[in-house]
């Protein structure tokens, strides 16, 4: 059995479901199972919180492996998931880590220093550690939703061009890291084929959608100053704001074959992404 976390979100979420499809059994654990309904039948939930280590230690009980999507900010879940799986002797966990997480400098980017600190607990935790770390998520796009349906685009991140994969790719490394204890050990960097700046994909979106998006640069600073105007805690805009400025001066990208050396199957160009998930944006 492989205990999957995050299993309602966009990665984990393609995980349970490709291990259940290739007949693994899976045990999914969720906060709220009543908004677990998206999973398939045949996958266990167990309620738990990734904050409350009894529930976690009872989600991890006979697990083969475990993917653990770190929810909070800081390292304590990661910590909680170690304790559980030594004392359960689950040999190995996947974490969905970040390209953050190898992004200096990471005094600049306190995200990436969050998921780099959580990757040197489980390296020293003696347990068998496979750490994934994407470039930006296909569907952070969704967050455009209302903006494209409104034609309107606002975005900070000017000629900063990301390495955008589709969550489906992540969860078919992720699988293929849980299955195959050969990985334990590694760090894999993994992006799409094509690097490509915020304009090209909102440009994307509104050729595969037929709706035409006028696209606005505006300067980290405005970006953020509006999110707090909108109600983003000041803290937070802030921490965007630099995440945002290493992206703008285009010290972000790396393209790797990460993804397609470990499936053996090329990943997803974003316009692949949209075509099947057009209809979010019309
Ligand atoms: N977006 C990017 O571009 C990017 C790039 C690199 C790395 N990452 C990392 O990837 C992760 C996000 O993955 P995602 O997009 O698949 O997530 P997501 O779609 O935002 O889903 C979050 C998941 O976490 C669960 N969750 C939240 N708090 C929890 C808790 N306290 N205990 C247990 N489960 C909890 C949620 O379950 P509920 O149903 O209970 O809400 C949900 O399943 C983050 O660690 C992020 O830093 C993201």
């Amino acid at each position: 059995m492989y205990l999957v976390t995050g299993a309602t979100g966009h990665v984990g979420g393609p995980v349970a479901r490709q291990l259940h499809e290739q007949g693994h059994s899976v045990r999914a654990l969720v906060r709220d199972p009543s908004r677990a309904a998206g999973l398939s039948a045949g996958i266990e939930l167990a309620a738990g919180d990734l904050d409350d280590p009894e529930s976690v230690a009872k989600a991890v009980t006979g697990a083969e492996a475990i993917f653990l999507m770190h929810a909070g900010t800081g390292t304590g879940q990661t910590t909680t998931m170690i304790a559980a799986a030594q004392d359960a002797a689950v040999p190995r966990i996947v974490l969905l880590s970040s390209a953050g997480a190898r992004l200096l400098p990471l005094d600049a980017n306190p995200m990436g220093a969050a998921f780099a600190a959580r990757e040197q607990l489980l390296r020293e935790s003696g347990l068998g550690v496979t750490c994934l770390r994407p470039d930006a998520f296909a569907s952070n796009a969704f967050a455009w939703r209302d903006s494209i349906r409104a034609g309107k685009v606002t975005d900070p991140t000017g000629d900063g061009v990301l390495a955008v994969i589709d969550p489906e790719d992540i969860a078919r490394v992720a699988v293929a890291a849980l299955t195959d204890g050969g990985h334990a050990g590694k760090g894999y960097l993994l992006t799409g084929p094509q690097a490509l700046t915020a304009r090209e994909q909102a440009v994307t979106i509104a050729e595969v959608t037929g709706r035409p998006v006028d696209f606005r640069d505006v300067t980290p600073h405005e970006f953020a100053q509006a999110a707090i105007q909108q109600g983003t805690q000041p803290g937070q805009a802030q921490l965007m704001e630099r995440v945002y400025e290493v992206y703008r001066a285009r010290r972000s990208v790396n393209i790797t074959d990460d993804v397609e050396n470990i499936t053996g199957t090329a990943p997803a160009t974003f316009r692949d992404w949209c075509e099947r998930h057009a209809d979010a944006f019309r």
